[in-house]
């Protein structure tokens, strides 16, 4: 076992976190450090807000959600007709994956591996063509029928039971699938910040990650732990009860963290877990249970974990629990943490499938309505395959089933800037129209609000300009849920 202290990894440690334990971080330094060391202020590359599915996402909705959800810190996985199409329409991104599908067929079994939601923004194709019938619009390609209906059958196929094996779950860290590359999003941090010459590694297997290494306890050392870098932006876990560990160890007693403060050196909030030597666990880390530590001795007056606001993660072996009382089950030596995945979990579910229907829906089957005064895909259902009929018989399928969704039913599309206020409403109204940036907005938006869970609106843009930070849990309680 090593005991001379090491310069070098001191150093890598601090390039990897950027910062200067007890100091703080280098952001101050950086006009000075930029030209010397330019990567040292390269951005993390992994966004910690998880994977969301976008179906459709070459079209121009699509397209608009995908950008939308890169720039909020999402992986996008793009489920779309044709590649090519793709990779010259979507942004490049590390975090964008390509997936070739037609949800008029059987999607593929692992389409939703890895995912906390989808968003579908399929529809069938409506084109002008001024030689078909009033009024010049035709369907191109598969019929409403087989895109709106069978492609929700599709979908519901690979989505009830996938979401339904992880009720409530949001997959931070899911290493049975692929994920960010490791190395950029943690780093070891050990003893040796302090002195100490214990050392860790961090690395993936086939379905897994392990956290292995050496801990010592020469130089006044015995810890050795692997630390996200700071996520941007940080994890939102509102909604959520607490972290969910699938583990596999050598039976001694980890820690782990979470910081809701960006700084390197603030309080962290801890929480301690025994394994089970080479047996695959299920650790459950409630948020209510975790205390408030710094530098090893808890902090009773720090205020409670922001979990609206997670910035990092940390998982450590300490030859100390806290306020300088020992581990009982720390042995020097050598450590073995396998990790399968680290989730949120909760009681409050969060929408699964956010589906984008159509205003206008339930009108063909309203005799009391005038036509004249309707959209022209009311008024022209029939002739158009009965477009609105199937997606009301797709919303219905996805009412029934059983997992929590919601339906957004927008008005008129236009490729128009956003920036809009938008209004919701129930009893398919609305008349006019939004733009598809504001639409992709609040999709996004749906993805952490429980209150959206079963709930189906029309939207449409108002004259108003859009408020900076739209209360939307307060504006869709006010809506009606589906569910009596
Ligand atoms: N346009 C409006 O004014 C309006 C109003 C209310 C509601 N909506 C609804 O809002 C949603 C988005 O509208 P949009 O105007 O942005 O649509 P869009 O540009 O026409 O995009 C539709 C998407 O669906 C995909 N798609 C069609 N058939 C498919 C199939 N068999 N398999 C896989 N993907 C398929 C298309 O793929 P390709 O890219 O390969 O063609 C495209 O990506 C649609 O559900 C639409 O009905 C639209």
């Amino acid at each position: 076992m090593a005991n001379n202290w090491e310069l070098g990894r001191f150093l890598d440690t601090l390039r990897f976190f950027q910062t200067l334990p007890f100091v703080g971080t280098l952001e101050p330094l950086r006009p000075v450090l930029l030209p010397l060391l330019p990567d040292l202020f390269k951005p993390p590359a992994y966004r910690g807000s998880g994977l969301v599915v976008v179906m459709g996402a070459t079209g121009r909705t699509g397209q608009a959600v995908v950008k939308t959800l890169l720039g909020q810190g999402y992986a996008v996985r793009s489920v779309v007709r044709d590649r090519a199409k793709a990779e010259r329409l979507l942004p490049p991104d590390p975090f964008l994956e390509i997936v070739v599908a037609d949800v008029t067929q059987p999607l593929p079994a692992d389409v939703l591996q890895g995912s906390r939601a989808v968003i579908n923004c399929v529809g069938a194709k409506v084109q002008p063509n001024p030689n078909a019938p009033p009024p010049g619009l035709e369907i191109v390609g598969a019929s409403p029928e087989a895109v709106e209906f069978e492609g929700m059958r599709h979908l519901l196929e690979r989505a009830q039971p996938y979401f339904q094996s992880q009720p409530n779950t949001y997959p931070l860290f899911d290493y049975r699938y692929p994920t960010p590359p490791l190395k950029e999003v943690w780093g070891a941090l050990d003893d040796v910040v302090m002195g100490g010459v214990s050392a860790s590694q961090f690395y993936l297997k086939d379905h897994s990650a392990l956290f292995t290494g050496v801990v010592s306890t020469a130089n006044s050392g015995g810890f050795v732990s692997i630390r996200t870098r700071n996520l941007t932006p940080p994890l939102n876990l509102q909604g959520y009860t607490g972290i969910q560990l699938r583990v596999r160890g050598d039976g001694q007693r980890y820690k782990f963290f979470l910081r809701s403060d960006p700084a390197w050196d603030g309080v962290g909030y801890a929480i301690s877990f025994d394994t089970v030597a080479d047996q695959w666990i299920t650790v459950e880390l409630p948020f209510s249970h975790f205390i408030p530590v710094f530098r090893a001795r808890t902090a009773p007056s720090a205020p409670p974990l922001n979990v609206g606001q997670i910035y990092s993660l940390q998982l450590m072996l300490s030859k100390f629990e806290y306020d300088g009382a020992l581990n009982p089950r720390f042995r020097p030596g050598t450590l073995s943490l396998e990790i399968e995945s680290i989730q949120a979990y909760g009681n409050l579910p969060l929408p699964r499938i956010i589906q984008v229907s159509s205003a206008g829906v339930t009108r063909p089957q309203q005799a009391n309505l005038d036509p004249k005064e309707q959209p022209l895909a009311v008024q022209y259902n029939k002739e158009l395959g009965g477009l609105l009929t199937w997606k009301l018989a797709a919303e219905n399928m996805l009412r029934q089933s059983g997992l929590p969704y919601t339906i957004v039913r927008p008005c008129g599309l236009t490729d128009q800037s956003g920036g809009r206020e938008l209004r919701l409403d129930q009893g398919d109204r609305l008349m006019g129209s939004l733009s598809r940036e504001d639409l992709a907005a609040f999709l996004a938006s749906l993805l952490n609000l429980p209150m959206a869970c079963y709930r189906t609106m029309e939207v449409v843009a108002t004259d108003q300009a859009a408020e900076a930070y739209p209360n939307w849990a307060v504006r869709l309680a006010q809506l009606a849920s589906d569910r009596p």
